[in-house]
Formats: C-alpha cells, structure tokens, sequence
C-alpha cells in the first residue's frame, strides 16, 4: 500500500504540473481527492491493517493529501498568473484613462444662483411670474401710458391672444402685490424679451432680477442702502454705488443705479468708457398710482423697486467683453468657468 501511494503522488504531480487551465485543475482535483479517489480508499482500507500500523499509514494518508492539496493551489496561482500576463500584453496600465467631459453650470445660472444667496440672506422671498404675459401687468398697471414707446411693435414682441413677452420682470411686481399684502421683500429673476438686435449690449432675450419692498416708512434710503449691501457683497466692499435722476413711469421719484468700475476701480478706463461709472439698472420708489390701481393704501404704505442686468453682472465678475458670448454657448469659452460653483 505504502507502494501504491507513493506512485499516486508522482503520478499526481506529473498531472498537476501538466494542468493548463482551471479546468483541468478542477479534473484532477477530483480525480486524486475526490470520493473515487485512490486515496478516498486506502482510507477505508485502513480497517484491513493491523491496529499498531494504523496511526503511521493515518499519518502517511494525511500527508499524501495535502501534498497534492498544496500542489493543486500553488499551480492554480501560476495559471493565473500566467493568463493575467497573457490578457496584459502590450497594455500599459499606468497610463491615464480617459477623461469623462464634466457638465457644469452656465455662467449665467452661476451669478443668478450667487445674486437669489445674497437677497436671500438680506431676508428676500423669490417670486415668478410668467414669460407670456398681457399687456395689464406689462404696461396697464405699471402706470404706462397708452402711447408709450416701449409698447411699440418695434420694441415688443406680441404673441397671439393680445399676449406679449413680458419686457421686463417688474411685471411680478404687480403679480406680487396683486396677491399679497404689505409687508412685501420679494426678489423675481427671470427672463425678459425685447425686440433689439444682438450686439455687445444687446440681445433680444436677456435676464432681470426685480426687488420690491412695501412696508409703512420705506425710503430712498433703504434703496440706496440695498444697493450698496448687494454690490458689496456681490463684487466686494471696495465698489461703490450711486443712483442718478432718472424716469420710469411706475416709480416716483425714478432713478438709475451705477457701480464704480470694477475694473478700474473708478478713475477711468475703457470698459467704463472713462466715466468711472457702470450702469446697473433703473430704481425708484413705487409710484403711488401703481398701489392705487392695486387697492394697495398709498397714504400707509410706500415701497422701492429696482431691477438688476443678469447679463450686466455676469460679464462684469467673469470679463466677459461680449453679451452674445452668454448665448451662443461656444463649449470651449463656457468651459473657462467650470469650476465657479
Ligand atoms: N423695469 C425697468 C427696466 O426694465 C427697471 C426698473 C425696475 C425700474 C424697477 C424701476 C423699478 O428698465
């Protein structure tokens, strides 16, 4: 038996150093430890012998075991290491992979997202009005006159239904006080259509963020003061900001709001065109025939209202020297601002 044994392990090893593949692994693994086993037998010859030689033939039976159990792993290691070699040729695995195109904002939400933080922390509510609007909240309640200009075919578009695309979002002004009652603290972002040409100033859609505020004792000074938090925060405490006379038919008194030059910083140069100045938007306080055509108390109640370029504001944080730049979405310009928010 001892014979019989020591012949099954050459045999053995011969066959597993001949395996090729898992496969053949799995086979002979059977075949040397499995239930048929030669070895499977001898252990159940062991009753045959006598009781004396039993332990040592145990002892030889165990061993011849895990002889070809240690065999059979250290040759399942080689093949896999051999098949990972061969699957590796000519891969190079420290090179980098390819990179996976990121999306990213626009830069237009970026400073829309940064402008909604900023009224926010000053204790403004959002509110939205639609982009289709009619001529009420347009033009009527805003205390605009049947022959104003801005009503001209030539500067708004007019839809179907006596319907137009609002030309500005101090339509959700009214849309606001329509609804609510003072105490008001709104902001409104949203886009706005004007019939122009597309130039570096212009373009026939665009984006306004409104501020209303009605309460008893509202001044000019919390507009000016309004102003200035937002600009400093916006384009930091060394900007400054100043309002000039100005008209718009739904505020009384009116006013245009200016930055100092965020690039020169005020002494002049050519995004300011010299002026030391840039212009930000209109302003006033809420003309009191606008509260009247809304049943709001005008004897009780006074509010400011002013109305920020998105656009103006973006090109002026990120240099951009061309407002079509914002529309046509050319990838390798907006990639520049990946990574702003
Ligand atoms: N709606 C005005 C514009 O589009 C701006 C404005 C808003 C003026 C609020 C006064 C008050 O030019």
């Amino acid at each position: 038996m001892q014979n019989q044994l020591a012949s099954m392990l050459e045999d053995a090893a011969r066959e597993i150093a001949a395996c090729a593949s898992a496969n053949d692994i799995l086979n002979t693994k059977a075949k040397y430890l499995g239930k048929k086993s030669l070895l499977n037998s001898l252990y159940g010859k062991m009753r045959d012998l006598d009781a004396s030689e039993r332990p040592a033939f145990g002892n030889a039976l165990n061993e011849a075991r895990q002889k070809i159990e240690a065999l059979l792993v250290d040759k399942t290691t080689a093949i896999k290491e051999e098949s990972w070699q061969k699957a590796s040729t000519g891969l190079d695995f420290s090179m980098p992979g390819i990179p996976n195109s990121r999306g990213a904002y626009h830069p237009l939400s970026i400073v829309r997202r940064q402008i909604d933080e900023v009224f926010l922390s000053m204790g403004f509510e959002i509110a939205e009005g639609p982009d289709i609007e009619d001529e009420f909240h347009n033009f009527d309640a805003l205390n605009t006159p049947q022959d104003h200009p801005s009503r001209n075919l030539a500067d708004t578009f007019y839809v179907e239904g006596g319907k137009l695309l609002r030309t500005q979002t101090s339509t959700v002004q009214i849309r606001v006080m329509e609804q609510y009652k003072p105490p008001i603290r709104i902001i409104s972002p949203g886009r706005c259509y004007r019939n122009d040409k597309p130039d570096p100033s212009h373009s026939p859609v665009f984006h306004q963020v409104e501020a209303l505020v009605v309460d008893k004792g509202v001044s000019m000074c919390d507009l000016t003061d309004t102003l200035q938090n937002f600009v400093s925060i916006m384009f930091g405490s060394r900007v400054r900001s100043r309002i000039r006379p100005h008209f718009f038919p739904f505020t009384e008194p009116s006013a245009e709001m200016d930055i100092s030059c965020v690039a020169c910083g005020g002494t002049g140069c050519r995004v300011c065109k010299q002026s030391g100045w840039l212009e930000m938007g209109g302003a006033g306080m809420v003309d009191p025939n606008v509260f009247d055509i809304l049943g709001i108390d005008s004897e009780l109640y006074t509010g400011f209202a002013f109305g920020l370029g998105i656009e103006r504001i973006a090109m002026l944080k990120y240099n951009i020297p061309d407002m079509r730049i914002l529309f046509e979405n050319d990838l390798r310009t907006l990639n520049q601002f990946k990574g702003e928010m």
